[in-house]
Order: C-alpha cells, then sequence, then structure tokens
C-alpha cells in the first residue's frame, strides 16, 4: 500500500466509523423522532470545535459470535468542543450500534474523556440513549458502569456534570445521571427505569407503560428526577449550551461575568403594590423575580416539581446568582419534603460552583400531616437547613411576607451565616402567624366567652395586638437579625449592591473529613 492509498484508508475509515450502525439504523433512529449521536454533538458544540477521540475503538468480545461483528466507535462518540469558546468534554451514546448498549471498551471510552474533564478542569456532558448494559460481555460491561459511577463521584462538586436522556435508559444505566448535578430529559422519546414495564408487571401486577413509568412529564413533576423537560432534543440542546453560561469551568473558578446593558438602578415601583392586603391572598413570586434579575431572564431549575419552591438561574449585573424563592401561589409556600429537597441539592450545587446564592422568602412554615411526619419532614427539612447553613458562597436574602417558626431559621436567616438580610416593609417575621398563636396563648380565656360576636371580636383584637408586635419586620431589625427594610420598588439595585460588596467574601468551614447531612 502506497502512501496515498494509507491516506485514502484513513478517509475511508472515518467515512465508515461516521456512519455507526449504519445507514438503515441511522433512518430507523430519525423515523423515531430521534437524532444520531453524532448530530447531537454538532448541535451542542461550537460549530466546528469537536476533536474525536477512540473513533477506532472496537470491542473485544467474541461470545455468541461477536467477533463477527464489530463497529468503529462501539457504540459511543467521545471527545472535546467548546461552549461558547469555552472548553467541555463530551461523549453521546450512539443506539445504531448494538442499541447503544455499554461494553468493556465502551465503558473505557467514557471513562477517557471523564478524566480529561477532571485534569482539566472542565465539564462534562453526557448524552444517553442506550439498551443498557451489552448483554453478550456480561460482567465486564457491570464493571463498566461501576467505573464510570465512581468517575462521577469524584468529580461531584469539581467539574459540572449535565446528563442528557434522549432514549432509553434503564437498569442500573440511570445512576449514572442520577448521580451527575442535572439532567435533562426530552418529551416522548426517553425514559428512565430502574426496572423496566415487563418486570414491574411480574413483581407487582401493575400495568405500565414506559411513558408511565419513566417518562419525562414523570419524572419532571412526580419524582424530580430530571430538572429540566425539554420539548424535543434540539431544546434540550440548546438548554445545556444555556445552562453552562451560568456556571464555572469548575470548582477553582467563578462563573463567567456577563456584560450587563440592564440598568443595576432600574426601579420596578410595580413590586410596591405586589404583596395583597389579605396575607391570605397569593401572588406569584416570579413576577418578583423576573422584575429584579437583569433582562428579566431566569432559568428556572424543576420547573414542574414541587412548585411551592421555585429555584433557578438568573443574573444581577452581569453576576451568575441562584435563586430560591417560596412560591406563595402554590400550596402558599409552605416547606414540604419535596421542597426542601430540591432547593437543597440547589443551594449545594451553587455553594460548590461559587455561584451566589439569593433568597427569596414568603413561607407560611413547613406542611403540617402525617403525610409528612411519616415521609420524614423532620430529616427532609434539615437537608435544606444545612445546605444554607453549610454555604459559604456570598449569600443575600430578602423577605417579602412571611417568614414563619422554624422555616424563618431555614431559608437562609443570618443565623445561618447569611451575609445580607433585608426585609421588604410587607416582612412578617414571628414564630407562627396571628391566628395559630392566638389559639395557642389564649385558648383558655377563648373558650370563656359564651358569647359568639364577644368571642370573634376578642380574636379579631387578639390578633390585631399579635400583628402589632410580631407581625412586622421591625422587631427582628431591632435586634439586628435583618439588616435594612427596602422599599420594594428598589430591591434591585439593593441585591446589585449586596452581591458587588460580598464578590471577595471568604468564609471557611472547621476542619473535616466531610459533613453528615441528613440524606
Ligand atoms: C446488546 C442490545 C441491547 C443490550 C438492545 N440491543 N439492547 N444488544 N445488549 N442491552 C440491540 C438489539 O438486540 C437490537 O439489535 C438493537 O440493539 C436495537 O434494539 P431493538 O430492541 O431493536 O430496539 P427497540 O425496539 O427500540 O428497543 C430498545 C430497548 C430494547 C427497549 C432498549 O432493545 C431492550 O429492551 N433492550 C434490553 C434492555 C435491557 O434489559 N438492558 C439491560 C438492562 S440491565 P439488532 O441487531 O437486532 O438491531 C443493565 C445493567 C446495568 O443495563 C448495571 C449497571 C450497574
Amino acid at each position: 500500500m502506497n502512501n496515498q492509498d494509507k491516506v485514502k484508508k484513513l478517509i475511508d475509515l472515518r467515512v465508515e466509523a461516521k456512519l455507526g450502525g449504519g445507514e438503515k439504523r441511522i433512518e430507523a433512529q430519525h423515523a423515531k423522532g430521534k437524532l444520531t449521536a453524532r448530530e447531537r454533538i454538532a448541535l451542542l458544540l461550537d460549530e466546528g470545535s469537536f476533536e474525536e477521540y477512540d473513533m477506532f475503538v472496537t470491542h473485544r468480545c467474541d461470545n455468541f459470535g461477536m467477533e463477527k461483528t464489530k463497529f468503529m466507535g462501539d457504540g459511543v462518540v467521545t471527545g472535546q468542543g467548546t461552549i461558547d469558546g469555552r472548553l467541555v468534554y463530551v461523549y453521546a451514546q450512539d443506539f445504531t450500534v448494538f442499541g447503544g448498549s455499554l461494553s468493556e471498551t465502551y465503558a473505557l471510552k467514557i471513562c477517557k474523556v471523564m478524566d480529561m474533564a477532571m485534569k482539566m478542569g472542565a465539564p462534562i456532558i453526557g448524552i444517553n440513549d442506550s439498551g443498557g448494559a451489552r448483554i453478550q460481555e456480561g460482567i465486564t460491561a457491570l464493571a463498566g458502569y461501576a467505573e464510570i459511577f465512581e468517575r462521577n463521584i469524584m468529580a461531584s462538586g469539581v467539574i459540572p456534570q449535565i446528563s442528557a436522556i434522549f432514549g432509553p435508559c434503564a437498569g442500573g444505566a440511570v445512576y449514572s445521571p442520577a448521580l451527575t448535578d442535572f439532567i435533562i430529559m426530552s418529551k416522548n422519546t426517553s425514559y428512565m427505569f430502574v426496572t423496566g414495564p415487563k418486570v414491574v408487571k411480574t413483581v407487582t401486577n401493575e400495568i405500565v407503560t414506559d411513558e408511565q413509568l419513566g417518562g419525562a412529564s414523570v419524572h419532571g413533576s412526580k419524582s424530580g428526577v430530571t430538572h429540566f423537560v425539554a420539548e424535543d432534543e434540539e431544546e434540550g440542546i440548546l438548554l445545556i449550551r444555556k445552562m453552562l453560561s451560568y456556571m464555572p469551568q469548575n470548582n477553582l473558578e467563578d462563573a463567567p461575568l456577563v456584560h450587563c446593558s440592564d440598568p443595576i438602578n432600574r426601579r420596578e415601583d410595580s413590586l410596591n403594590e405586589i404583596i395583597p392586603d389579605n396575607p391570605n391572598k397569593p401572588y406569584d413570586v416570579k413576577d418578583v423575580i423576573h422584575a429584579i434579575v437583569d433582562q428579566n431572564e431566569f432559568l428556572e431549575v424543576h420547573l414542574n416539581y414541587a412548585q411551592n419552591i421555585v429555584v433557578g438561574f438568573a443574573r444581577f449585573n452581569g453576576i451568575s446568582v441562584g435563586i430560591v424563592a417560596n412560591q406563595p401561589n402554590y400550596l402558599a409556600g409552605v416547606l414540604d419534603i419535596n421542597a426542601s429537597r430540591k432547593a437543597a441539592r440547589f443551594v449545594r450545587f451553587c455553594d460548590a460552583f461559587n455561584i451566589p446564592i439569593v433568597t427569596l422568602v414568603d413561607v407560611p412554615g413547613f406542611l403540617p400531616g402525617t403525610g409528612q411526619e411519616y415521609g420524614g419532614i423532620i430529616m427532609h427539612g434539615a437537608k435544606l437547613l444545612f445546605a444554607f447553613g453549610e454555604a459559604t458562597v456570598p449569600k443575600v436574602t430578602v423577605i417579602l411576607r412571611k417568614a414563619y417558626g422554624g422555616a424563618y431559621c431555614v431559608m437562609s436567616s443570618k443565623h445561618l451565616r447569611s451575609d445580607i438580610n433585608y426585609s421588604w416593609p410587607t416582612g412578617e417575621i414571628a414564630v407562627m402567624g396571628p391566628k395559630g398563636a392566638i389559639e395557642v396563648l389564649r385558648s383558655k380565656k377563648i373558650a370563656e366567652i359564651a358569647d359568639e360576636a364577644e368571642r370573634a371580636a376578642y380574636l379579631q383584637k387578639a390578633e390585631e395586638d399579635y400583628k402589632e408586635k410580631f407581625a412586622n419586620p421591625y422587631k427582628a431589625a431591632e435586634y439586628g437579625y435583618i439588616d435594612d427594610i427596602i422599599e420594594p420598588g428598589n430591591t434591585r439595585f439593593r441585591i446589585i449592591r449586596a452581591l458587588q460588596a460580598l464578590a471577595t467574601k471568604k468564609d471557611v468551614m472547621p476542619a473535616k473529613k466531610h459533613s453528615n447531612i441528613p440524606l
């Protein structure tokens, strides 16, 4: 073979490798409304930035006649590229090759890019579309999964890890995405479950479809396994690019500072009127968020899960922040098990990656009842308390209305090392709401009043007295538990000034191997 032939051979091999499992299987993939691994990578990365590794890797299995069927790349496309000019590592499972199933060599390819991402301090993005462990390989495939899991664990809190699920993801394979920071699922074409419908039917007699058991809407609203649900793969991929813009490359860097054309002193006078006079009337806290952040842009995480708390990314004068806000519009903004878990994980992500946290508080307390107590609200609520108390990033809190009981303490209060705590004049900081407090404090007296009208008048007066004394922010301000009472319309400016001052914040944790968060 002369040298020209050698070059031609390389070019031909590359063309062949790029076809994965072949044109027929690519057509089948498209017919299911799915893109191929290479099409997904092309959409994800900056144009022309992809450098592929291990295109010529094949499997080493000779069980079941496998030695006769080999595809270059072995079912996963791996490499590096850039997103908005910043380095990322990526792997995309190729369903056209053995159903994207994972072999020993396939796992080695993924491990290689994960190791590179760690060495270079760059995010890793995994696109999942696979039938799971390659059945013909047996134990080496299982070992391959475990090698990936271990790397996910080591990378946790060091580099951002993002998983897209654009096809099947079943059995133990679900645990790699579960160990990463954020999961995105595409509607109708993806599912995740530990055991599929057939096993479910055998064991529990339940009859469910893939979609009912582990589709994107189920995990986006019921289980909270996925953080984002995308209409289609294109939307999901754009979301990954957007999400990364709020994050640093690794835990030793800050998120990129973005040029901001939105004036820092932009007033939002509508906020002076957003809190209804009736304390039991809701409003949408997302209106507050949109009004105060740069260009009204807010990337909400877990949109349809535990909607009584809102979390997501935004910017203040170009500074990337994580926002945590109680949502009075949903279950009155109460803290329950799911809301506590959702917000705790988000707070810990922000803290791990040096993203300041802005907390907006309007919380009537923890949700009462046997459902919550039996489910362990004590332990799950403690997760959020722990996450806020442990976080050393800049923390700015604004109490909008209610901050009652334990929930006052939990929601990034001054006592949990929050740096700057403000309240709107509508803030009500107390052990509990007026009604409950009067019932506890005056129950004997109330019982003694036989006349109904007289009792109602007594209750009203007692509640008013209580409100006057406790349901306002001035008592907390007297003690310095809040640093200032601010005009709602000026909230954006006050938060930006706070964040600017906190830019050089240094806070430390006592020496320890790791904490023991109540899991
Ligand atoms: C080897 C596999 C495979 C696998 C699919 N294929 N899954 N080959 N190992 N795990 C092959 C099929 O034989 C087929 O090959 C091709 O991929 C496409 O699969 P189809 O079944 O034709 O596609 P579809 O109808 O879309 O169904 C996709 C599927 C189904 C739902 C994923 O293939 C399936 O149920 N596969 C098995 C899933 C599974 O039980 N995996 C093990 C999970 S346990 P041909 O040549 O015919 O085109 C696990 C343990 C991990 O993963 C443990 C980690 C700790």
